[in-house]
């Protein structure tokens, strides 16, 4: 560990591997055995800070000081966001394309996603009772894949479930793995583009009838800046960036039966139907289990923060896993008053302070 600018500098050629190795636990175990909230190491062949905190999240969500252009690296945007999607977009593009996003979020929409949503897993459940067990993930994979089309507007064939539910599947399974099931992803992601463009033309040419306030026709339909309709390419992105994500909802279905399989007090308590506490429920499993271990951008001009200089285009990554989980934080300071610690302490040391052991 060198410090000759104000934060420690990981070692190295570039540690790529490691972070594809440990994943989530990449930047809480720099940023513990560093002492800091922010540090500089070298990922995918370039210099990168990375960093985690309260303050951190503030300064990275501040758009005069970073920009999300050219921050996702290419297999990313292969796999799960797509290219010239919403999530590569800065200033007043984003904000017009972001607008688009949320003009599908209104609260009768919602409600008709919530519905739709509940009839799709009574239907599923009334299968069930006529099965000897199921696998969780794969069936809420299925549902939500069909909760999202039906929502959405797109005509899905009972027959054609488990194929678009497989390719949706693999665009948020595919980021970081390697070889053949990298190039899974990369290959669902042709596939279901090529189906979304033939449904977009279909609209486009009105040779397909599609409700005037579904995503198909408000995306298909959406005017740029420059007042003309998104390419189609784009407009299949975009359309995917909702269709995905309401599958990926599958994984927080995982975890929210996993932590009233580890907490079987909050079974009961869910059980009295009280929506706050619901709401509470969920936001504790998003909080817990956070889906990304990180966000990526790059700095948009060069700036101070903490003594530290923030080079302009610098790549910079916020490490959302370590900073929802806030025993970190405590484990931070004890770290700091003991020394560093293997990542076997750390587990350890937060196992223990989550039973209030230490
Ligand atoms: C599995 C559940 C989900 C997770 C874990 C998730 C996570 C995220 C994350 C981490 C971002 C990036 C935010 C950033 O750049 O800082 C994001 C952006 C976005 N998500 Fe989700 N999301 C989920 C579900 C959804 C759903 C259901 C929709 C829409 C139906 C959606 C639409 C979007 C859009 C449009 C953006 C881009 C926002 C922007 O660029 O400003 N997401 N999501």
């Amino acid at each position: 560990m060198t410090g000759s600018s104000q934060v420690p500098r990981e070692e190295g050629i570039d540690n790529s591997l490691s972070l594809l190795r440990e994943g989530y636990m990449y930047i809480p175990n720099r940023r513990h055995s560093f002492a800091t909230n922010v540090f500089e190491t070298r990922l995918l062949g370039q210099k990168a800070i990375c960093m985690g905190g309260e303050e951190a999240a503030e300064i990275f969500y501040d758009n005069e000081k970073f920009i999300r252009n050219g921050a996702a690296p290419k297999r990313v945007q292969k796999t799960l966001f797509g290219e010239k999607g919403v999530q590569t977009l800065d200033g007043e593009a984003h904000t017009h394309r972001k607008k688009m996003f949320m003009s599908l979020m209104t609260p009768e929409k919602l409600e008709e996603l919530k519905s739709i949503t509940t009839k799709q897993w009574a239907y599923a459940a009334e299968k069930w009772e006529h099965k000897e067990d199921i696998i969780l993930y794969e069936e809420s994979k299925q549902i939500m894949c069909r909760t999202a089309c039906q929502w959405a507007g797109f005509p899905l064939e009972d027959g054609e479930v488990l194929e678009r539910t497989k390719q949706l599947g693999d665009l948020f399974e595919s980021p970081t793995s390697v070889g053949p099931e990298h190039w899974k992803g990369r290959h669902s992601r042709k596939k279901v583009e090529k189906w979304v463009e033939e449904m977009i033309l279909q609209v486009r040419e009105e040779t397909m009838k599609c409700s005037e306030d579904s995503a198909l026709y408000t995306i298909s339909m959406h005017r740029d800046l420059e007042g003309e309709l998104l390419n189609i390419e784009i407009a299949a992105v975009e359309l995917v960036n909702i269709l995905r994500p309401i599958v990926a909802i599958a994984i927080f279905i995982n975890f929210t039966a996993l932590a009233v399989h580890h907490n079987p007090k909050e079974r009961e308590k869910l059980k009295t139907g009280d929506d706050q506490y619901t709401y509470m429920f969920v936001q504790e499993i998003r909080r817990y289990y956070p889906f990304f271990p990180l966000v990526a951008a790059r700095v948009k001009k060069e700036f101070t923060w903490k003594d530290y200089t923030f080079e302009e285009g610098t790549l910079t990554l916020l490490d959302l896993y370590g900073t929802n989980q806030r025993s970190f934080g405590r484990m931070l300071i004890y770290s700091s008053q003991k020394g560093s610690l293997t990542g076997r302490e750390v587990h350890l040391v937060l196992c223990l302070k989550e039973a209030e052991i230490i």
